[in-house]
């Protein structure tokens, strides 16, 4: 039945978790969704898929993807690329819609007017010539996670610059040393070599005011003062307030150090927020969210993240297929997931829902840095990103480990980028 995934599934060693069966299996189409890798995701996806199912007499099946974004991504092009049909459903990043847009049905007529009452930066995302690639599920952007009982210990507000944020958890991190909690840091962040880091850099070096490296006409603008300074800047965290392992830290991984207690900031994805909230959470009522901090000449700034559901062109069941999304995108959907997981609504008016701004008080207050979130150079660099991305998560990646200095690595980077943007002809 599953064949092509069946084996996909297995030669790379995935867990594949079937769902929707039983005696009112018999009838309609099975519909194999791929969303969600871990934990509260997966539950969430497969209890609602599960509920569509029931309610329209057909069958889910829930394919478990990896939960690094960037295997996910390598899965994806392996079956689309084949042309394969076991597939009718599939989650993908804000980032890929440019890259995955060939293999995807145009929702614009089934799903188009519901994609306008969506964030204008994702419905825009999500339009790729014309053609409406995949519908905004949640959106992310990055907000600093802080430890409010410990800034109020010690007499500190909290920050609004990347200085002050250094200044605060040097002082905190070496006060509570002192106190014998010898596990403590300042600062954690997403400091591996992925795509989670360039989210952190495009953070870094648009607050200092230092540009998104492709302007939105792809004038490349990796090098300029404001840019070395943020780079600069966060070089000079690694091994005083943030461990040297910061370089092998995706989301997960920092959140660890945070939940368990011994982070003063965090940098991360509004979803940490439902966990450090958790009843066996040792942080539970003690995390406030605030927007990022920005350089002395800048503004703070919130990369754009986030996922959508998109239907694959080789489905054999694309009326279904689309009526999945429909339901998983529907207001009430995205607000028990808001509300249970902490994943911020595409919807704009589920800002103003009572029970979904109870569950995340920050939902308000952040909703300027949602709405203004800066999307990564995308849309620009079309099937291209991937490479874009690499480079400047590589190249940075080189200034945090200390072998570059970010002049030389954002002269690098220009080079990559001058190479890319001549492949594809941009020039
Ligand atoms: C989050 C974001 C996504 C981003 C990824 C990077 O999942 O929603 O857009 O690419 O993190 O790790």
């Amino acid at each position: 039945m599953f064949g092509g995934w069946r084996r996909l599934a297995l030669a790379i060693g995935l867990p594949l978790v079937l769902a929707g069966s039983g005696p009112a299996a018999a009838q309609g189409a099975n519909i194999s969704i791929a969303c969600g890798a871990l934990g509260v995701e997966l539950t969430l996806c497969r209890e609602a898929a599960q509920r569509w199912a029931r309610q329209t007499g057909n069958r889910v099946s829930i394919v478990n993807t990896p939960n690094s974004s960037s295997d996910r991504f390598s899965l994806y092009v392996q079956l689309l690329s084949s042309q394969s049909a076991d597939i009718d459903v599939l989650q993908i990043d804000v980032v890929w819609a440019g890259m995955l847009a060939s293999h995807l049905a145009d929702l614009e007529e089934d799903l188009g007017p519901r994609v306008d009452a969506m964030f204008p930066a994702l419905a825009r995302n999500n339009r790729v010539k014309d053609k409406l690639v995949a519908v905004p599920w949640y959106i992310d952007a990055g907000v600093l996670f802080y430890r409010k009982d410990l800034l109020a210990k010690y007499g500190f507000e909290p920050p609004e610059t990347w200085d002050e944020l250094t200044g605060i958890a040097a002082a905190i991190q070496k006060a509570e040393r002192e106190a014998g909690n010898d596990r403590m840091w300042g600062y954690v962040f997403q400091g591996k070599a992925y795509e989670g880091l360039t989210c952190n850099v495009l953070e870094w070096v648009s607050s200092y005011g230092g540009g998104t490296f492709l302007s939105s006409d792809r004038e490349i603008t990796a090098q300029n003062p404001q840019a070395r300074a943020a780079l600069s800047r966060a070089a000079s965290w690694i091994g005083t307030i943030t461990p040297q392992g910061v370089l092998n830290y995706d989301e997960e991984a920092s959140r660890g150090v945070f939940q368990t207690g011994n982070a003063v900031f965090m940098r991360n994805w509004p979803y940490a927020w439902a966990l450090a909230q958790g009843e066996d959470s040792p942080v539970k009522d003690k995390v406030g969210v605030i927007a990022l901090p920005h350089g002395p000449e800048g503004e703070s700034a919130a990369a754009l993240g986030g996922w959508q559901l998109a239907v694959s062109r080789y489905s054999r069941h694309r009326e279904e297929a689309i009526d999945l999304v429909r339901y998983l995108t529907s207001a009430q959907v995205q607000k028990e997931r808001a509300i249970r997981g902490a994943y911020n609504p595409t919807l704009i008016a589920l800002y103003q829902d009572e029970e979904v701004i109870e569950a995340n008080p920050f939902f308000a207050t952040l909703y300027p840095s949602f709405e203004n979130a800066v999307p990564r150079p995308a849309r620009q660099a079309g099937a291209r990103y991937n490479q874009v991305s690499d480079a400047i998560w590589r190249t940075s990646y080189g200034v945090l480990k200390g072998d570059r200095a970010p002049r030389s690595a954002l002269e690098r980077l220009t080079d990559e980028l001058d190479r890319i943007a001549y492949r594809a002809r941009w020039q």
